[in-house]
């Protein structure tokens, strides 16, 4: 029988493959799912070969990751507990559903992953892969009693008494979870919530806002839709256009974030994230949206863009209320097109001009000098109607005072 295991080449998701054939008796098929991470996979099907593995699949899903998970998330606005842009929770479902593609084909029977047990991403993968083939076994290695390595050290001697023999180092730096979209960074001093961020270690795709330079860097980008389609006059496709704005908002310091986020699982943790280029990404929609949508519907996308935000933290992706919701935001795209300018300057994104074809501003009826649209006598009888239940009710009040 085969399995297929999530496999990135490093330390945890090597020792899972002897470990498999020894507690199992698989054939065991590792997937590597490239999201953007950048990482240099040369030399990656040798390496899992030397562990065990029967094949290497690497599957590069980063313009998928960016059509279908990204896009809608960036259109719904969806952002969790107000800072956390969804790096990790947004990339999972798309690797549970790589990992299922390839099960089916290989006539696989289970699936396999190195996720701890106290964490966010078994639950994504697991619902992820219940909801495309409930078929299929879910092995989570972390949470199995057959699993006694407790430390690197022993991870790396279980490897050696299996006759795998690679170079891992010994030092574990901080958890990190790398795609097109950000880095997420956990562990070490930054488990205690007291202590400031050594961010010179910790930061990989970007500068501080102090080490940014002393000139601020004009950037424009315009949407169709709500899909951004030119960074400075180019038409690119997202991912490129990720990448163009990491580099721009990593060399100024922006999208840098330091949480304490309620994990599904109960515990409260604590993360550094760097999103340089999804901060302005997601600024820059909102900017747009800010024109052309009227007030009411901002106001219920607003709970839409949450809600959004929860079911992909959740891992709930593949359920009919992030379908539902999807079909919403997408509905109030329709004229989300123009341009947006900003100054990226040490840390911040300044505004420098946005436009739309479809903007609902009315520059003369805004302005202070009245014209033909707006009567301020109008306004009177307004204010009387719009405020007459707080007036009916204050008299009320009073008049109970008196009795
Ligand atoms: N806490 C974040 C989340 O739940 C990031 C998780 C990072 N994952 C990792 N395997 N290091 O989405
Ligand atoms: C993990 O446990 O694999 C990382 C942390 C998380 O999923 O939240």
């Amino acid at each position: 029988e085969k399995v297929v295991l999530a496999y990135s080449g490093g330390l945890d998701t090597t020792a899972i493959i002897p470990w498999l054939k020894e507690n199992y008796d698989y054939e065991v098929i590792c997937c590597c799912v490239d999201c953007g991470q950048e990482e240099e996979l040369d030399g990656l099907e040798e390496r899992a070969k030397l562990s065990g593995a029967s094949k290497l699949y690497i599957e590069d899903i980063t313009d998928e990751f960016c059509d279908d998970y990204i896009v809608p998330c960036v259109q719904a606005g969806a952002v969790y507990e107000n800072k956390y842009l969804l790096g990790t929770s947004m990339a999972r479902p798309g690797i549970a559903k790589k990992l299922v593609e390839i099960a089916r084909k290989e006539g696989a029977t289970a699936i396999c992953h190195g996720a701890t047990g106290k964490g966010n991403d078994q639950i994504r993968f697991e619902l992820g892969i219940k909801a495309l083939a409930p078929d299929l076994k879910i092995i989570a290695a972390w949470r199995q009693d057959a699993w006694t390595m407790q430390s690197r050290e022993e991870e790396i001697e279980y490897c050696k008494a299996h006759g795998i023999d690679l170079p891992f180092s010994a030092d574990s730096s901080y958890s990190r979870d790398r795609n097109l979209w950000h880095i997420s960074h956990e562990g070490l001093e930054l488990e205690d919530p007291a202590v400031e961020p050594n961010y010179d270690h910790v930061l990989v795709l970007g500068v501080t806002p102090e080490k940014a330079p002393e000139e601020g860097e004009y950037v424009t980008m315009t949407f169709e839709a709500g899909v951004p389609k030119t960074v400075n006059g180019k038409e690119m496709k997202v991912s490129d256009i990720i990448r163009e704005l990491n580099r721009l908002g990593g060399k100024h310091g922006i999208g840098i974030i330091d949480i304490v986020e309620n994990r599904v699982v109960g515990m409260k943790s604590r993360g550094v994230y760097e999103t340089p280029g999804g901060t302005i990404l997601m600024e820059a929609h909102q900017q747009l949206e800010e024109l052309v949508l009227d007030r009411a519907t901002m106001e219920v996308k607003k709970d839409m863009g949450n809600k959004m935000a929860q079911i992909c933290y959740e891992g709930k992706w593949f359920t009919p209320l992030r379908e539902a919701v999807q079909a919403f935001v997408e509905s109030t795209q329709k004229y989300v097109t123009g341009e947006v300018k900003f100054k990226l300057y040490k840390g911040n994104i300044i505004k420098a001009g946005t436009t739309s074809p479809h903007t609902l501003y009315s520059e003369s009826l805004a302005s202070f000098t009245t014209g033909e649209l707006y009567d301020h006598h109008d306004a009177e009888g307004f204010i009387t109607l719009f405020g007459l239940p707080l007036k009916v009710r204050a008299m009320k009040m009073a008049e109970a005072e008196k009795n």
